[in-house]
Order: C-alpha cells, then sequence, then structure tokens
C-alpha cells in the first residue's frame, strides 16, 4: 500500500517538502514521457519537435522494431505498444515518477510540462485517459461506462497520464498478442468499478489535458496568443495540452500542426523555415546530390521552348542532373528534339519516352521515379509537369535545401486562387478550401504547409521511393485520379507534403482552347495565358513608354516606341511565310471593301492567319495607352480595318509611292533588322521631308493617318523586309 503512503505524505505537504514542494505541486522532474515509434516518420518528428520545444523528457520505446500493431486503416490493434510500455515500467522504480503515455505519429504537444501536471493533479486521481465521444473497438460495452453529467464518456488509449505504479497495475495481467487492441484492455480495466477504484482511474471529460480530435473536429479551433498557439475546445473553454489526430483526422491533425505550438504565428511568421536545413552553399560541382528530373508532357501546352529555355536557365550542375523525359503529344516532338540536340550532352544523362511508344502516362511516372530508385547516386526525383512556368532559377536548390522528404513549390495561377496544392480535403477526397487557404496563397502567412495534395511539381527523396513510395501502384485507385490516388497513398505513407509559399516560384499555364494548327501557336496565348504572352512577345522596355517616356519622335507627330521582342518578330514572319499566301500587289484585291486597292502591297491580312481578335487585343492592350498618352483626350478602341504583314523585296516590291493611309492614325512596326537582313528601307513623311531610315527591329511607328502624314516606303535594295501595318479607326 505504498501508494496510499504518498498520498498520505502529499496531505501533509508542510512537512515532507521533497515529496511535494509548493503545496504538492508535482516537479517537472517528475515527469517522463513514454511513447511508441517503430520509425521515424514526418509524423513522429513533428511530435519531437512539440515535445523538444517544451523541454519533456521523452523515452521512444521501439524504435528499429517493425511494427505490428496495426493502424487505423485496419483496426484494431495496439498491442505491441502495450507490451513496450510494459516493459519499460518494469525498469520504474521510483513511486512518484508520473509516466505520460502517448502515440507519436499523429501527436503535438500545445503546452508544457507545468500546466500538464497541473491539470493532472487538478483531475484528483492516479491515473487520467484521454476521453473520446465515440466507443470504440466494442459499442457493446457502451452501458458499462459510468455516465458523465458532462463531456465524453469513453476512453481513449491514445493518450493517458499516470503514476507508475498505478500504471504498471493497469497491465499486470496484460499479456496480448502485438495485435490485439490496447484500447479494449484498457477500457475493460476502466468499466469494471473495483479495478476502477483501486488503480484509481478517471477520464478527462473535458479535454483538459488531452484533445482526441476523432469524433471532435468541430469542437476545436486554433487560438493565436502572443507568439505561440494552441488548440481551444469551443465546447467545454478549455485549451487541451496535447493534441491527437487519431482514426481518421490525420489531415486536421496536420492542419493544426501547421501552427502549433509555434511554427507560424502573426508575431513571428515562419519559425520553422530555417530549421534543419540541408546547405548547398559552398559545395564543389561534383559533390551536388543527383537529382533525376521528370518531365511530363501530357497534352499540347503552349510555351513549350519556353519551358525548356528555363529548364536550362537552372541554376545546379547539369552533371548531376538526369533528365527523364516523357512526351505523349507527337505536336512537342519538335520542341523535344531541338532541346536535346542542342543540350542533350550537357547532362548526366537523358531517357525520353516519346508517343510513338504508346506508354501511358502513369506507367511513366513509375519508370520515371524508377531510374531514380535504380540508380543509387540518385538523391532526389524532382517531377515537373511541362505546364509549370518556372520562374524562379534557385528553385531547385532552394528545395533540397529545406530537407524534407517531399517538397512542393507554390504555384499559382495570374489572377486566380487556383494554386497546384489542396488545403483540405471533401469527405468524398476531392479539393476544399482550408481556412488558411487565401492567406496562404495572397502571401498573408508565408512557411511550410503540410497539406493534403500537391500537383505538377514537387521534390521527393530518393530514399522514400526506395522505402515507404517502393510500390508500382501509386497512381492507382478504383475511385480517385492518379494525382489524387498519389497523393493519397503518400498521405497514408505518414509522409507530409509540404508546400512552400516562402519565396515565388512560378506559375502554371492554362493549357486550354490552345490550338495545334499554326506554326507558332503561341502566339494566339494573348487571351489564355496573358502573362507568359506579355513576357515573351513584349519588348522588355516597353513598360518603360508608358512609365518614363520611354518614346522617341524622329519626325513631327511620329512617336518611335519598343513594342515587341526579336522573338515575336521572328515568329510573326515565319507564321506568315509559312501561311505562304502572299497578295499579288495589284489593285484589285477581293479580302477588302470593294475590291480595289489604291496603293498595294505585297501582303498577308491578319484574318488570313485567323489572328484578328487576338491583333485587336494587342492594340487595346499595348498601342491604346500610347495613344492616349500622346495623343491626349483621344481614346481609341483600337478598331481596325486592315492589319496586316508585308514584305519588301527588290525583285518583287521594294518600295511603296507616297500615299496617305485610310486611318485615323497607323501603326507600323518593324519585323527584321536592317543591315543585317536588309539594306535600305524606311519610311519618309513628305510634308516635313523627314525620313525614318533606320527602323529598329521591334519598334513600333505611330503616326496620323491622314491629312498631315503624307508618307512613302523607302525603296529595300537587298534582302528581305517585313513589317506589320495597322489603320487604326478610330
Ligand atoms: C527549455 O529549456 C531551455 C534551456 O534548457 C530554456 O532556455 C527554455 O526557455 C525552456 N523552454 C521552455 C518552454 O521552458
Ligand atoms: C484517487 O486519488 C486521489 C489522489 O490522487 C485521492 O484523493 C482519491 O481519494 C483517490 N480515489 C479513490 C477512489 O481512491
Ligand atoms: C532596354 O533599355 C536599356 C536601357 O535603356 C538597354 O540597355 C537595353 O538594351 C534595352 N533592351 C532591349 C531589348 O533593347
Ligand atoms: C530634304 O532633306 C534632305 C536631307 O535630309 C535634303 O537633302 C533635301 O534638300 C531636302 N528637300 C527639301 C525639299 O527640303
Amino acid at each position: 500500500m505504498r501508494g496510499v503512503l504518498v498520498v498520505l505524505a502529499c496531505l501533509f505537504a508542510s512537512f515532507s517538502p521533497l515529496a511535494c514542494n509548493q503545496q504538492g505541486s508535482i516537479p517537472e522532474g517528475d515527469l517522463l514521457v513514454l511513447t511508441v515509434a517503430t520509425q521515424e516518420t514526418d509524423g513522429f518528428r513533428r511530435f519531437l519537435r512539440s515535445a523538444k520545444h517544451f523541454n519533456y523528457t521523452i523515452k521512444v520505446l521501439g524504435r528499429g522494431e517493425t511494427w505490428k500493431g496495426g493502424d487505423y486503416m485496419s483496426p484494431p490493434g495496439g498491442g505491441q505498444k502495450v507490451r513496450l510500455l510494459k516493459s519499460a515500467l518494469e525498469d520504474i522504480q521510483d513511486e512518484n515518477r508520473v509516466i505520460l503515455f502517448v502515440d507519436s505519429y499523429d501527436v503535438i504537444f500545445s503546452s508544457g510540462p507545468r500546466e500538464l501536471l497541473k491539470k493532472f493533479q487538478q483531475a484528483k486521481h492516479r491515473v487520467v485517459f484521454s476521453a473520446e465521444t465515440l466507443i470504440w473497438p466494442d459499442r457493446h460495452l457502451e452501458d458499462k461506462h459510468p455516465h458523465v453529467r458532462e463531456g465524453k464518456r469513453f476512453l481513449g488509449a491514445g493518450g493517458f497520464i499516470g503514476y507508475a505504479p498505478n500504471l504498471k497495475k493497469m497491465l499486470l495481467d496484460w499479456s496480448g498478442a502485438d495485435s490485439e487492441s490496447d484500447q479494449l484492455h484498457f477500457t475493460k480495466i476502466y468499466i469494471n468499478p473495483e479495478k476502477r477504484k483501486s488503480i484509481n482511474i478517471t477520464l478527462d471529460n473535458k479535454c483538459r489535458l488531452f484533445q482526441n480530435l476523432h469524433g471532435a473536429l468541430d469542437e476545436v479551433v486554433l487560438k493565436f496568443e502572443d507568439g505561440r498557439v494552441r488548440a481551444r475546445n469551443v465546447l467545454y473553454d478549455t485549451l487541451p495540452v496535447i493534441i491527437h489526430g487519431n482514426g481518421p483526422t490525420k489531415l486536421q491533425i496536420n492542419y493544426l500542426g501547421n501552427y502549433i505550438p509555434n511554427l507560424w504565428t502573426f508575431e513571428t511568421g515562419c519559425t520553422i523555415c530555417n530549421e534543419n536545413l540541408r546547405s548547398l552553399s559552398g559545395l564543389q560541382e561534383s559533390e551536388y546530390p543527383v537529382v533525376v528530373i521528370g518531365i511530363f508532357i501530357q497534352q499540347p501546352t503552349p510555351f513549350v521552348t519556353v519551358f525548356f529555355e528555363r529548364l536550362l536557365n537552372l541554376k545546379y550542375p547539369k552533371n548531376r542532373l538526369q533528365l527523364f523525359i516523357y512526351n505523349q503529344e507527337s505536336h512537342h516532338e519538335p520542341h523535344v528534339r531541338t532541346f536535346l540536340e542542342y543540350h542533350e550532352s550537357e547532362y548526366q544523362g537523358v531517357k525520353l519516352i516519346g508517343p510513338e511508344e504508346g506508354i501511358d502516362p502513369v506507367t511513366s511516372r513509375n519508370i520515371g521515379f524508377d531510374m531514380c530508385r535504380d540508380n543509387i547516386d540518385c538523391e532526389y526525383f524532382f517531377s515537373v509537369d511541362v505546364d509549370v512556368v518556372l520562374k524562379n532559377e534557385d528553385t531547385l536548390r532552394i528545395l533540397i535545401e529545406l530537407n524534407k522528404p517531399f517538397i512542393a513549390p507554390m504555384m499559382t495561377k495570374p489572377g486566380l486562387l487556383w494554386t497546384n496544392f489542396w488545403g483540405a480535403l471533401s469527405a468524398d477526397g476531392y479539393y476544399a478550401r482550408s481556412e488558411d487557404y487565401v492567406d496562404i496563397v495572397q502571401g498573408h502567412r508565408v512557411g511550410l504547409w503540410n497539406v493534403p495534395y500537391v500537383s505538377h511539381i514537387f521534390l521527393m527523396k530518393a530514399d522514400v521511393l526506395r522505402t515507404d513510395l517502393k510500390d508500382p501502384d501509386l497512381f492507382e485507385s478504383a475511385t480517385l485520379d492518379p494525382d489524387m490516388a498519389f497523393c493519397s497513398k503518400v498521405r497514408n505513407k505518414g509522409v507530409f507534403m509540404f508546400v512552400t509559399n516562402v519565396h515565388t516560384y512560378g506559375r502554371v499555364l492554362s493549357t486550354e482552347n490552345y490550338q495545334t494548327n499554326h506554326l507558332h501557336n503561341d502566339l494566339w496565348q494573348v487571351f489564355e495565358n496573358p502573362v507568359e504572352w506579355e513576357e515573351r512577345y513584349i519588348h522588355e522596355n516597353y513598360s518603360k513608354v508608358l512609365k518614363d517616356g520611354f518614346i522617341e519622335t524622329p519626325c513631327p507627330d511620329v512617336y518611335w516606341f519598343p513594342v515587341f521582342t526579336d522573338v515575336a518578330c521572328k515568329h510573326l514572319i515565319e507564321e506568315m511565310e509559312h501561311f505562304g499566301q502572299w497578295s499579288g500587289g495589284g489593285n484589285t484585291d477581293n479580302r477588302i471593301q470593294g475590291g480595289y486597292e489604291n496603293v498595294p502591297t505585297i501582303d498577308i491580312h491578319m484574318n488570313q492567319v485567323g489572328y484578328e481578335k487576338e491583333w485587336h487585343k494587342f492594340l487595346l492592350d499595348y498601342v491604346a495607352p500610347v495613344t492616349e498618352k500622346m495623343y491626349p483626350g483621344y481614346y481609341t478602341r483600337a478598331q481596325f480595318d486592315l492589319a496586316f504583314v508585308v514584305r519588301y523585296k527588290p525583285d518583287e516590291q521594294p518600295a511603296l509611292r507616297p500615299h496617305h493611309d485610310a486611318s485615323t492614325f497607323t501603326i507600323n512596326i518593324a519585323l527584321n533588322q536592317v543591315g543585317i537582313d536588309y539594306q535600305g528601307g524606311g519610311c519618309r513623311f513628305l510634308r516635313y521631308n523627314c525620313s525614318i531610315d533606320a527602323p529598329r527591329r521591334g519598334w513600333a511607328l505611330m503616326h496620323p493617318g491622314r491629312l498631315t502624314h503624307y508618307h512613302e516606303g523607302l525603296p529595300t535594295v537587298e534582302g528581305v523586309r517585313y513589317i506589320v501595318v495597322s489603320f487604326v479607326d478610330p
């Protein structure tokens, strides 16, 4: 009856200050946390971090053992835990020792030992179990449970605290197998009135110590306070110390675990973003980890050539990179071929699967994983879908340095709340929005986020691929799409999928409405992917035109400014030559109203190549603002009767005689380079006897069309000159 002696000693606390100091509060040094973890999962690391944060003393049982206790997917189980606890308790002789026994993979501490022990004492029992709303695993035992006036009635074995001698008593007659239910064992003791009394067990009915999340999701909210975060039970108005994502609440504990105890707070921002990094700085090139980059082309996608340009620009030694390219689209074969022709030899290795091989997307992903799994040098697999616009050249380095088994950079779509991750899942496994989703997308919360779904781009450690994720059926599911099936498997293996939004990394393209019937289909993307279109086709100094007046006036009321990139000029010329139906240059022209052209040129109209809507959008977005700036008070709707590419050639049509344009104003953009592509050329305004005889590629001339600006096209004497002209009215 030693337990009684201790109790008596505490009643006379003033005489026994050592055993029960400060009016009987338990010294923190008496507390020992025991937990079972056979593997060092991400969940276990999260648990340890929170324990360390509060200075808990932890002993981990079962390390390196194979887990035989079942899991929440196949209940019941947990006997292994009881066996390990029982043998650990045998070594503990100190009668005052208080043991907290908790699970670890899905448990987080939200406060420290002092508060835990205080609440334990306030429970006035020698053993306190966490409580549950739901009874499990044997519902027939319901009636045997003592009634409670308020709070939860059933026992949860995932967390309990008690004096070592009492716990020993509880385990005395355990001889169960590892696969038996720990919960059932403890429940049977609890519902037995004698045992309950002699061991002195109670339940933490109102979640003052333990919050089990199963059946209690509505009760729990995050509480931010003075640089720390904890969970608040709003039903009982309590602040539980230990949060347990038991049963099917792994997503919720992951969500809470993004904050509790201090991972992200309003005061500090992200506190874990610089923890446990793997620094690459100072490494020799040959010391960089080998990465297999898996590139997946699974639908016709705009800007594929840009994708490969960005890949080349990644700041990472190419001789430490291997490429796995899966291309399902014959449309993109020339793009892939061109890239490989010039750059294959720079990489450590390249494997290409083309459309002719008829390999399905899921198989291709497995083959890509295998390329890393089977190469003992491979340390990471970096999966990138071709519709990713990887703007940040440091992305791969940053992700490696974050040192997580699975990490994705947040990718957005301009102007939308769309990203490549989901913050939550609906009951049927599809998209749901987490409470913090918008804040994360908009950068109000910046950090590392453990989320249930990630797509398009992610980095995985090879050892995860070789162990937890070694199965070839990662993408298979009876009900879910392959990407969702994959995420679900990753989650169920206990691998956390982190998303980082600490830096900006890039965007994801829209692949909708992508036509493949032109030579340079990207030119048509001004509606669907306006940001990428602008980056590709609008001159880098165009923005200065409006801001800093980066604009020249070579002749009176003639404005000259940069608008197209070299690529835009090249694509426009090539598109027209590809189309090839140049007009004959005669006065009869049935492409226009009336069928008669007074000042004919050799040209192709935008509507002949189906580009008039796009051209109008270009005029509206990029030319109209300049017009309004230079001709104040004049507002254009950028409507045009004619827009066309003109070809001047000495042996075809070298020049154009003086004329007025049928426009309010005219835009004339030079598409190639004088001195290189042709000699001669230019434009002369007769009234002012003023010539622009060295046109600049990509620069637009803008001038009034009628009355004042009577002009001529000066002769091209060598080579071929191209310009694109439009008559805007009004
Ligand atoms: C944990 O211990 C360290 C020193 O051992 C101390 O600086 C820190 O404040 C303690 N943390 C808490 C939450 O008590
Ligand atoms: C349980 O233990 C507490 C002190 O830890 C004591 O006050 C109480 O009387 C005990 N209850 C029973 C039924 O023994
Ligand atoms: C843009 O302007 C800067 C400075 O005015 C110049 O150095 C640069 O070459 C220009 N860019 C292009 C593409 O012409
Ligand atoms: C037009 O300008 C050129 C030089 O730019 C000059 O030689 C010529 O005389 C001028 N003609 C008239 C009519 O002013």
